[in-house]
């Protein structure tokens, strides 16, 4: 055993496999498990079922403290602290569904030397409700911490070793003192609090940075009508020290597995106890509008959709990621079918998880064959490959001139020097 704690993460998705390998990184044996015997199975032989950057290098670094198991018990005998990353999807109603939570939960033993550490993002409340729980079943002895996770997608492994902070929320007992010593070797504020308010700052940090994003895309709709262009105002907003210049780039909207859910959980959150969020309604409906508003900006260039080619750069929700959820490319590429377009896309990575999301649409090999003979090309997803695209060479290919660029990630001078007609997304420019 190594002198750190050894610790136990259940759940081997995204959260879970970036944690363990993080905690490994930092010394820790790690035991992870989970249900699925054969991802499992796959671990063991060192696939990793993501795409992540780093992650694999850190998984292989690691390999002799990581251990995988279906078996609870395998955590269990060498680990006090049992870190919870399972899955909480958005339930058809907006709630999240703890289902896996509590399967955890009641898969606990009697034990006064264990603790479980969520990671997992679920409502404020959960930790209150799952500690009555715990006193229901005669396991008032098992300690319980909320420390959630703020890594992004595509940058989690640098989030986990270098995180901006660390919110631990427990009853001030060994467990919420075992789980910040775990941390303590990161350069980085720790925030101890009780298990509510460390909950309730995921969900508002989301949901703020979700506000961000919705407002200036509002601003961008907004330059659209005045003349003013949103990456000059965002820029200009931003060297303000209380605002920030990140997450003020307009585009597409937001998707993902986080910012969609956690805003609607927070809805339904506040809902649920009597509050109307209003202004959260307003970050949703925004939200969708914005995927929608480039269809009306083809219309306005190529007039009808029916028969045309239009090319998507891009279908993950964003880019350095397989994940399709919530992406705007699935919403943009049904409604470009549905007004009769021909819809050809590609993206570097994420194409084998569109397959299965989005169908009638073609996949091309490269960005290249995305443009051969489209009407018009759309950047869906800023992955730096679409940035160092050579624009003579585009305008070459295709049919038409139009570009539009949804994540205001291109040079628009080079475009249009290419002879191709530049629109972004709230851009005068
Ligand atoms: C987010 C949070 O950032 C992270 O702290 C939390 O743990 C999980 O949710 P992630 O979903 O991986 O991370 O992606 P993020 O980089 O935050 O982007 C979310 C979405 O917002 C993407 O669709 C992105 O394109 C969009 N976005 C982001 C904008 O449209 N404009 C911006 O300025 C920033």
């Amino acid at each position: 055993m190594s002198e750190r704690e050894p610790i136990g993460v259940i759940g081997t998705g995204y959260v879970g496999l970036v944690t363990a390998a993080g905690f490994a990184e930092l010394g820790s044996d790690v035991y992870c498990v989970d249900i699925d015997a054969d991802k499992i199975e796959r671990l063991k032989q060192g696939e990793i079922p993501i795409y992540e950057p780093g992650l694999e290098e850190l998984i292989a670094k690691n390999r002799e403290r990581l251990h995988f198991s279906t078996e609870l018990s395998d955590a269990l005998e060498r680990a006090r602290l049992l870190f919870v990353a399972v899955g909480t999807p958005p339930t058809y109603s907006g709630d999240a569904d703890l289902s896996a939570v509590h399967a955890v939960v009641n898969a606990m033993p009697v034990s006064d030397h264990h603790a479980l550490v969520m990671k997992s993002t679920v409502p404020a409340g959960t930790g209150t409700s799952i500690k009555r729980l715990f006193t229901a079943t005669g396991k008032d002895q098992f300690r319980y911490v909320s420390c959630p996770e703020f890594l992004k997608e595509g940058s989690a492994v640098k989030d986990f070793l270098h995180p901006d902070r660390v919110v631990i929320g427990d009853d001030g007992d060994w467990a919420g003192d075992a789980v910040a010593e775990l941390y303590s070797s990161l350069d980085a504020p720790q925030v101890r609090t009780d298990i509510n308010s460390a909950e309730m700052v995921k969900l508002a940090s989301n949901a703020f940075l979700a506000t961000k994003i919705s407002f200036i895309n509002e601003i961008a709709n907004v330059c659209e009508e005045t003349g003013a262009d949103v990456v000059e105002v965002a820029k200009g907003m931003g060297l303000d020290d209380r605002i920030g210049p990140k997450f003020l780039q307009a585009g597409l909207g937001f998707g993902g597995s986080c910012f969609p859910k956690d805003v609607t959980a927070l809805k339904q959150l506040a809902g649920n106890s009597g509050y109307h969020f209003q202004l959260l309604n307003s970050v949703i409906e925004v939200n969708e509008l914005q995927k929608r508003r480039v269809m009306g900006k083809l219309q306005k260039h190529l007039g009808t959709l029916v028969g045309r080619r239009i090319g998507l750069l891009g279908l993950a929700f964003k880019p350095n990621t397989d994940d399709m959820r919530e992406a705007t490319s699935l919403v943009l590429s049904a409604r470009l079918q549905a007004a009769g377009a021909t819809v050809i896309a590609h993206d570097p990575i994420a194409e084998d998880e569109a397959r299965k999301l989005i169908t009638g649409i073609e996949f091309a090999p490269d960005a290249l064959e995305v443009a051969r003979d489209a009407d018009a090309v759309v950047l869906v997803t800023e992955w730096d490959q679409f940035r160092a695209l050579d624009f003579e060479q585009v305008a070459a290919v295709m049919a038409g001139t139009l570009i539009i660029d949804g994540r205001n990630a291109l040079d628009p001078a080079a475009v249009r020097a290419a002879g191709l007609t530049y629109e972004g997304v709230g851009r005068s420019h």
